[in-house]
């Protein structure tokens, strides 16, 4: 062992330990120089130490002297307690400090171009700086702390499911392409000049593969590449929690992973889950909640009112509903005297961004309503609308007339900007509202394109029902795939699969595939469904999503060690860059 090595961490002395000798390695978090005496944070990523430089070791006091922020050094020294009443009850060390004897000094850094130190959130330095130097970044406690929970969480998966029998089984990176909807990224192949292959978009096929192979109960933590523009919660590059079943319906699925999510929120932050998970309707949560993924921490629940509309002389909503639109609304309870007329026009400007023409207001007050559009409401309309929308004195309703996905993506939005401005929501509490959405279409219209195209993936099985719609009526085909939501996230999605090779033929037709062009691509999984193909269907859980939830934070970069920005390039190492002009020439471009 070298004389610099450690004895003990940083995180690691108590009181107990007083009066011993100890090396400790680390960075010097924070440095204090006061006169006589140099105070220094040592820090690894199991906590801070506090070390002192004393007077009477006057050569070593002025090697202390020379220490900088993000200095690595050895520290021989006696742990001391504090003296009463210096205790640091934030820190678990904070009983006892080390009395330096010597100094080793491992390596120098110069000034870092932003401070290591954590700090709130939005006094962060800038997120692009801190990509660039990411490993300065990740020394920051509460980083440190998400990655270890990020850890935790697939230590916990990975026990959970080995003990429910499932096996981890690697797919390939290199292979072709798996239409999840986004675009693929290509890899030229040199030994093929002007053939590719596609990173996987996920493991699909493979898995599905795996269970004509007889494999039974098969996962993996596996990542996953498409390339797609990215939001808060979106990464070209991140990870699944891949599963898929033989011999189960959707009940059986679902059983499974509330396992698991029981199991992952007990142990990785003792929260307990309520099972059975409620099931949400697609089309209720589009109707109460303008979303597909609810966040449930809150009511303000959206109502129909397209009937009621139909009876009042407002020329908005009649002409809205005379073209095929709808009108609803919320109530957002006791809130009537929270929104000045200003506040009202904010309300009104985040319904527009989300393309809605406008948004009506109403104050309910005992005996009368306060709006823009109360002379066009007739009292039955307004006696109907306090029981549609359960409204007393002091609520605020507030009503958008659109196409209806106009108005859903209106409401649904402002909903969630109401929660927030109304502080619905407590950071501090550990709510998690957890639940399945189900019954969605099979189809959605691409209107650009003029066809149908696959609202999961073309793999998702029909509902039985209805199976003998799937040529006459695409669009009311509903799917055998499910969602799981948590707290306003889509954090997994699956459906059980087609086994039949004519189903499977039959669904890739409606999808405007001739039978040459399904068997150009997916030929192998034709094949495959043909040789003894038993009844499977799985999921995938997005592991970046559920570390975010663990983590309590909204930006996905925050729970990846080493991201993209949100331009998709690593800032780090300068990815993506320019090739030697002999690499392209070998690949035959
Ligand atoms: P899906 O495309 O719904 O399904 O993906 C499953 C889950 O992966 C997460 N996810 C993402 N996370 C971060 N960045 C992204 N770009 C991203 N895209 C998806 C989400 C999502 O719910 N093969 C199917 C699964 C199956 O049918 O079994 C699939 O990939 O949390
Ligand atoms: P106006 O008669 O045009 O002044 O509109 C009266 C109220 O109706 C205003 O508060 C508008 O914001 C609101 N409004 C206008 N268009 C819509 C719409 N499509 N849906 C709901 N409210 C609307």
């Amino acid at each position: 062992m070298a004389s610099w090595q450690r004895t003990h961490t940083c995180g690691e002395l108590r009181a107990e330990h007083a009066g011993q000798a100890v090396v400790l390695n680390g960075w010097v978090n924070t440095y204090r120089n006061q006169g006589g005496l140099v105070f220094i944070d040592l820090r690894d990523r199991y906590g801070v130490t506090q070390v002192v430089f004393e007077s009477e070791r006057v050569e070593l006091l002025k090697a202390a002297q020379e220490l900088r922020s993000e200095f690595v050094v050895s520290i021989r020294g006696q742990v001391s307690r504090r003296l009463e009443g210096k205790e640091n009850k934030d820190l678990a060390t904070g009983a006892v400090e080390v009395k330096a004897h010597e100094l080793t000094i491992l390596n120098r850094c110069p000034t870092p171009p932003f401070e290591v130190t954590e700090f709130a959130a939005q006094e962060l330095a800038n997120e692009d700086l801190r990509l660039q130097y990411r490993y300065l970044d990740l020394r920051r406690p509460s980083l440190q702390r998400t990655l270890m929970m990020r850890h935790r969480l697939c230590k916990v998966i990975r026990d959970h499911l080995d003990q429910q029998g499932f096996l981890e089984v690697e797919t390939p990176l290199l292979g072709r392409s798996t239409p999840e909807g986004a675009r693929d990224y290509l890899v030229p192949s040199r030994v093929f000049p002007k053939s590719w292959f596609a990173l996987p978009q996920s493991p699909q096929l493979y898995k599905q593969l795996l269970m004509v192979a007889g494999y039974d109960k098969y996962f993996q933590i596996a990542r996953c590449l498409r390339d797609e523009d990215l939001r808060a919660d979106r990464q070209p590059e991140f990870t699944q929690l891949d599963m898929e079943m033989s011999f189960v319906e959707m009940d059986d699925v679902f059983a499974v992973i509330e396992g698991l999510t029981s199991a992952v929120f007990q142990q990785c932050l003792g929260v307990s889950i309520p099972l059975p998970l409620p099931r949400l309707r697609y089309a209720d949560a589009m109707l109460r909640y303008g979303n597909d993924k609810p966040d449930l921490r809150y009511g303000l629940e959206i109502a129909e009112l397209s009937d009621l509309a139909a009876q009042t002389e407002f020329q908005v909503f009649r002409g809205t509903l005379e073209s095929g639109g709808k009108v609803r609304g919320l109530n957002v309870v006791a809130a009537a005297d929270k929104f000045s007329r200003k506040g009202l026009d904010e309300l009104g400007e985040v319904v527009k961004r989300y393309n809605a023409k406008g948004l009506a207001w109403i104050k309910v007050e005992a005996d009368k309503f306060t709006s823009p559009i109360e002379k066009f409401l007739p009292a039955p309309v307004q006696q109907a609308l306090r029981e549609r929308l359960s409204a007393k004195a002091g609520d605020l309703l507030l009503i958008v007339a659109d196409k209806e996905d106009t108005v859903c993506q209106a409401l649904g939005n402002l909903r969630a900007h109401l929660a927030n401005v109304l502080k619905l929501i407590d950071p501090e509490k550990l709510d998690y509202k957890v639940a399945w959405v189900i019954d969605f279409p099979s189809f959605i219209r691409d209107e650009e394109e003029n066809r149908w195209a696959a609202n999961h993936h073309p793999f998702t099985a029909p509902m039985d029902e209805d199976l003998a719609k799937l040529e006459s009526d695409p669009g009311s085909v509903r799917a055998k795939a499910y969602d799981l939501v948590i707290n306003g996230y889509e954090c997994g999605g699956g459906s059980i699969r087609i086994h039949n090779p004519d189903v499977q033929q039959r669904l890739f037709s409606v999808l405007g595939m001739s039978r040459e062009q399904a068997q150009e691509r997916f030929g192998f999984l034709l094949d495959a469904l043909k040789f003894g193909a038993p009844p499977h269907g799985g999921i995938a859980l997005g592991i970046d999503r559920w570390a975010m939830m663990l983590a309590r934070t909204g930006n996905i970069r925050d729970v990846i060690a080493f991201p993209k920005n949100q331009k998709a390039r690593d800032l780090m190492t300068g990815a993506p860059g320019a090739v030697d002009a002999k690499q392209l020439k070998e690949l035959g471009l």
